[in-house]
């Protein structure tokens, strides 16, 4: 029912399927009542190309809409022949303090006007509520879900994780949810948040929530219509948005701006040329509450679209870092992700794009905490007594630093390291990602710079080396030949052909992959390492893109031959298994078990349930997708082992 085309972080594009047509997430359902259509659903699909719309079916029940849609259905009442959404009035208990409805009718009454997606009447927590409260909300919540499964039919339920501000309730409430048979999971009870621009209270609500809800399932965050949220709300998963904001909005004279809002009474300059605006006037538009409303909902999809374009090309956390600092309480939120920046790592590629510093905040950024932490666990230098230590400078630092570390090769037994604001770079990994992809500006806010300082005393304490001196100027390398002779023997190839392979596969991989007679094959014009043989058998190739390996057949055969199971395993079912070995490749619905330290675009090996090698190739899932998506590719086989 829901794949996942592309993904950054926890974000992704995804294809989520009803009978009424395919909806592309992140997706906003605009809000419409029959009762007032300022946007006409059929102009809505025409002309906004909305995909899909939410309505609220408390309210129609309660109108003089209710035998309508009853007889004729919701879609032909709308007028709309894409799929809908309701929503069940748990929002107007929140508004008012009560509803007029039980679960069982206002789910029965869904099911009968045809919504494609229908909502449990959940109870809505407050964020002021205690957690007794919330815990008894939860548990009512719950158990209206599983008793609702009955009257669907064949509509997709909606199941909204509650528990206020308790992180431990929302976890609880949504790993619960992910046990019943729902088509969307919702995060809900967040308007409050959002009114008040709790940010980083919305950024606690949404990790916790996700962290227990089923990563197979499309995430609707309920009541998020302004798109000064949707950039941090789609890096952590959300994909779907309901806006009744671009409506109400302009009723209320606020134009929607993806910095914020802005009172079109207090409009001189138009400011916006999207259709509704690029030949309006402040006065067309203070005057014409459709206009603003059209205004308001293209800002809203064209962040969206810029999210998709984001995730596309990888660069979601540049946008989601820039657009941060549209409100102080946004870049709030953004500091918070740091405290899950574990939870957060599992779900980043090993790869994306590039890294563009935008601020002391991307220090933090998932891989680049990945790469810290691979290094202090997986590096082990090459045999040296001393290092030197470089200043930040441009990449890749080896070029850079080329006259220098010929220079230091030749007087001193010493090794090189870079004190980045990613972390501290042994000079072998320069190439690695996303290192040499990063771009850092010369002048670094003290912050960087004490955190960099703090990276690389963590690094240090290791105790590799018997000391490490500061780069100072030439002087330096005279002292460190002075206490440690030189030359070095180092071969700087193979220490860097050794040093990716145990930062890619863990500690050990080296010794597996390139024991034996090694031979490096180079490019030819810019001299680097692309390929690796190892007693005559072509065991890795080495990207160019991010300095990491390919793995082929041979080198899969050495990992699997050294490390015993989980380790780098993904394992497939009989069904799957004689297709994987001719080399095709493994869907998430066959996989049985994952490694659970394997990222999405890691190396990998498949293996059957006797542990037997059927194929490599790169994971596109993390154990958690692999083990609940029923869709889609798990791990794109680069190599069969019948073939080769
Ligand atoms: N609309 C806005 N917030 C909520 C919520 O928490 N639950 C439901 N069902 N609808 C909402
Ligand atoms: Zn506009």
């Amino acid at each position: 029912m829901f794949e996942m085309r592309e993904r950054a972080c926890l974000g992704r594009v995804g294809r989520l399927r009803t009978s009424h047509g395919v909806v592309e997430t992140p997706a906003l359902m605009p809000v419409v009542n029959p009762s007032n259509l300022l946007i006409s659903p059929e102009e809505l699909r025409r002309r906004f190309r909305i995909e899909i719309l939410m309505t609220n079916a408390y309210i129609i029940y309660r109108s003089r809409f209710r035998d309508q849609v009853l007889e004729r259905g919701i879609h032909h009442i709308l007028d709309f022949e894409g799929p809908i959404m309701s929503d069940s009035g748990a929002f107007q208990q929140h508004v008012y303090g009560r509803v007029d409805v039980s679960n069982e009718e206002i789910v029965k009454f869904q099911t009968a006007m045809g919504s494609d997606l229908g909502a449990v009447l959940d109870i809505f927590s407050e964020p002021d509520s205690r957690w007794r409260e919330c815990e008894e909300g939860v548990r009512e919540t719950l158990s209206r879900c599983e008793e609702a499964v009955a009257w669907k039919g064949e509509m997709g339920l909606v199941g909204t994780v509650q528990g206020g501000l308790f992180s431990d309730l929302r976890t609880k409430c949504a790993r619960s949810l992910s046990q019943i048979d729902l088509r969307v999971q919702a995060i809900g009870g967040v308007v409050p948040l959002m009114e008040g621009y709790r940010f980083a209270d919305l950024v606690e609500v949404i990790i916790a929530s996700k962290r227990g809800l089923r990563p197979d399932r499309p995430v609707h965050l309920f009541g998020a219509g302004h798109p000064i949220t949707f950039g941090l709300a789609v890096l952590l998963g959300c994909d779907l948005f309901d806006s009744a904001a671009y409506a109400k909005y302009a009723y209320d004279g606020r134009m929607i701006t993806r910095w914020g809002t802005t009172r079109v009474k207090n409009l001189r300059y138009v400011s916006c040329s999207c259709p509704a605006c690029f030949d309006a006037t402040p006065k067309d538009l203070k005057d014409d509450v459709k206009r603003l409303a059209e205004h308001n909902l293209h800002v809203s999809l064209q962040e969206l679209e810029e999210l998709k374009q984001a995730i596309h090309e990888g660069s979601l956390w540049e946008h989601v870092e820039r657009r941060s600092r549209a409100h102080p309480r946004l870049l709030e939120a953004l500091k918070t992700l740091r405290k899950h920046v574990d939870f957060l790592e599992r779900y980043e590629k090993l790869s994306d794009g590039s890294l563009f510093y935008a601020g002391p905040e991307s220090m933090w950024r998932p891989v680049a905490w990945r790469f810290r932490r691979r290094v202090l666990e997986r590096y082990r230098p090459p045999e040296a007594e001393s290092l030197l230590i470089l200043q930040e400078a441009r990449r890749p630092y080896s070029r850079t630093y080329a006259s220098l570390l010929r220079d230091l090769s030749l007087k001193a037994n010493a090794h090189a390291v870079v004190r980045s604001v990613l972390g501290p770079v042994p000079i072998e990994l320069d190439e690695v990602y996303p290192v040499a992809q990063s771009v850092i500006p010369r002048e670094l806010d003290v912050e960087a710079l004490e955190a960099s300082e703090v990276f690389l005393r963590q690094f240090l304490r290791l105790g590799h080396f018997s000391f490490g001196v500061l780069w100072e100027g030439d002087k330096t390398i005279a002292e460190l030949a002075s206490k440690a002779k030189g030359p070095s023997s180092l071969d700087m190839d193979m220490a860097r052909a050794r040093a990716v392979a145990d930062y890619q596969f863990g500690s050990g991989a080296s010794d597996a992959l390139l024991g034996g007679e090694v031979e490096l094959v180079k490019s030819k014009k810019k001299g680097k390492i692309r390929n690796v043989y190892v007693d005559s058998e072509h065991v890795l190739s080495l990207r160019a893109g991010d300095g990491l390996y390919t793995l082929k057949m041979a080198g899969g055969r050495r990992l699997h031959a050294t490390f015993g199971p989980p380790r780098l395993r993904v394992v497939v079912n009989e069904e799957s298994a004689p297709f994987n070995r001719e080399g095709r490749n493994a869907f998430a619905k066959f996989v049985v078990e994952c490694d659970d330290s394997i990222r999405p675009w890691e190396e990998v090996l498949v293996v059957d349930e006797s542990d037997d090698l059927l194929a490599v190739g790169r994971a596109i899932m993390n154990r958690e997708e692999m083990m609940a998506f029923q869709q889609g590719v798990a791990v794109k086989v680069r190599e069969g082992s019948a073939l080769s």
